[in-house]
């Protein structure tokens, strides 16, 4: 019998065991990462809501290439409902590939030059990143504050304006998510177009739920996200460019500091030349596409409505339970309420209970914010009545659980009174 020792490596089968090997180490791999089981949340945080059964069975459509002529028809409807959505005839109208930050940078990276100088309202977390992304552009930035909690006042704005050496941008958020506060915006284009610059606005968490007038308004680049008012997973920013910003765009003297968002090279693709730059996230623009409709379907101003009349009989109840609301009184948002934490509440236990215990997801507070506040979004799909009901009573089941003296169902009874006013 030969020993081992002089038996070469194909003698005892090698590639055999090697398999068999191989074999052990993937059923070892396979139970250790088990199939996906994520709970089916409700979802009434800042983002992402819930999605309409509609728009997950539109995901499962065949993936076909980005260039597939059944693709680039949906591309071409997905501009005309946007169109809709925004309010506007702009033709450079389309979802940029990445979340609602992708049409931040977007809207700055083609707008922005070295050493431009813009003028922007920050009174929150997402008025903050507009200042940073600018600055980091080379803008030199004109920042006009206010306290959390409260709209930048048009006047400051203009002050800001006059005080700025040919402003080249004026930027605002909508609807500003870490604080619930309704910033007006109508009269924002006029004034800046007045100072010679252009007005951006972030409907991140306004578009779908509140009404945004590109055209009206004279806004001239506004960018938004699938996860909240579109009632979409997180993953697309629809975004529209005026003809004024597009030729501000067309005469830059530098190249966009940003290839991936580089509107010269996206439009091409996005436009009739069809021409690569990267390849669409096909189930995504699936989504977006059915997610559209059915905002189209129940129509703009109905759905505004369905948004004020929830907001209404949540924020009732909240303050029937003796909660207080972190936003300035007449500029709430319908579609997110910030909720102030009662003293001697641990915020984050409560949160982690109405998950726990409801199945039911809010937001934490962030930046200046942190700690102190819940956030309670209503955006979109999860803005439904039955939602409020659920919210207030589990929220006064967690609350009274923590010691908080609360009038059980007086919350409810002031949202079901509220929902009476609006019918
Ligand atoms: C007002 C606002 N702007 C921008 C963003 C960033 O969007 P995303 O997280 O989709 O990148 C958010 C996110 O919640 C937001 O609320």
């Amino acid at each position: 019998m030969a020993s081992f020792k002089h038996q070469r490596a194909h003698d005892i089968d090698l590639p055999r065991w090697l398999y068999a090997v191989r074999t052990l180490k993937e059923e070892v791999h396979v139970a250790l990462f088990p199939e996906l089981q994520p709970s089916a949340r409700v979802l009434l945080g800042p983002g992402p809501s819930n999605v309409h059964p509609r728009v997950m069975k539109a995901m499962l459509s065949p993936v076909v290439g980005h260039l597939d002529p059944d693709f680039v028809r949906v591309m071409e409807e997905i501009k005309k409902l946007l169109r809709i959505v925004f309010q506007t005839t702009n033709e450079i109208t389309f979802p940029v590939s990445g979340t609602g930050s992708a049409g931040m940078e977007t809207a700055m990276a083609n707008l922005i030059e070295d050493s431009d100088e813009v003028v922007v309202a920050v009174n929150g977390a997402f008025g903050e990143r507009i200042a940073d992304a600018a600055g980091r552009l080379g803008a030199k930035v004109h920042r006009v504050e206010a306290e959390w909690g409260r709209i930048v006042e048009a006047e400051r704005l203009e002050a800001a304006l006059k005080t700025a050496r040919q402003p080249k941008l004026l930027a605002v958020v909508h609807a500003e998510t870490s604080t619930g506060v309704h910033q007006p915006v109508e009269e924002l284009g006029a004034l800046a177009h007045r100072y010679g610059a252009l007005l951006v606005m972030d409907a991140v968490t306004s578009l779908g739920c509140v009404p945004v007038e590109v055209d009206h308004w004279q806004i001239d680049a506004c960018y938004s996200c699938t996860q909240k008012g579109i009632g979409a997973p997180p993953g697309l920013a629809p975004i529209t460019f005026s003809e004024r910003a597009m030729k501000v765009v067309r005469s830059r003297k530098q190249e966009s500091r940003s290839w991936y968002f580089d509107l010269a090279m996206i439009e091409r693709y996005w436009g009739p030349d069809r021409l690569y730059h990267h390849t669409a996230p096909i189930s995504m623009n699936y989504a977006i596409y059915e997610a559209l409709r059915i905002v189209v379907e129940e129509g703009l101003e109905a759905r505004f409505r369905r948004h004020r009349a929830n907001a209404a009989a949540l924020q009732a109840g909240l303050q029937a339970m003796g909660l207080g609301l972190a936003a300035q009184p007449n500029y709430r948002l319908p579609q997110l309420t910030v909720v102030q934490v009662p003293g001697g509440i641990d915020e984050a236990n409560v949160r982690a209970e109405l998950l726990r215990l409801f199945n039911l997801e809010i937001g934490a507070g962030l930046g200046v914010f942190k700690g102190k506040v819940w956030r309670i979004g209503l955006m979109g799909e999860s803005s439904k009545r039955e939602n409020v009901m659920l919210m207030l009573s589990a929220l006064e089941t967690v609350l009274a659980a923590q010691g908080i003296e609360i009038e059980r169902g007086a919350a409810l009874v002031s949202a079901d009174h509220s929902y009476s006013c609006v019918q």
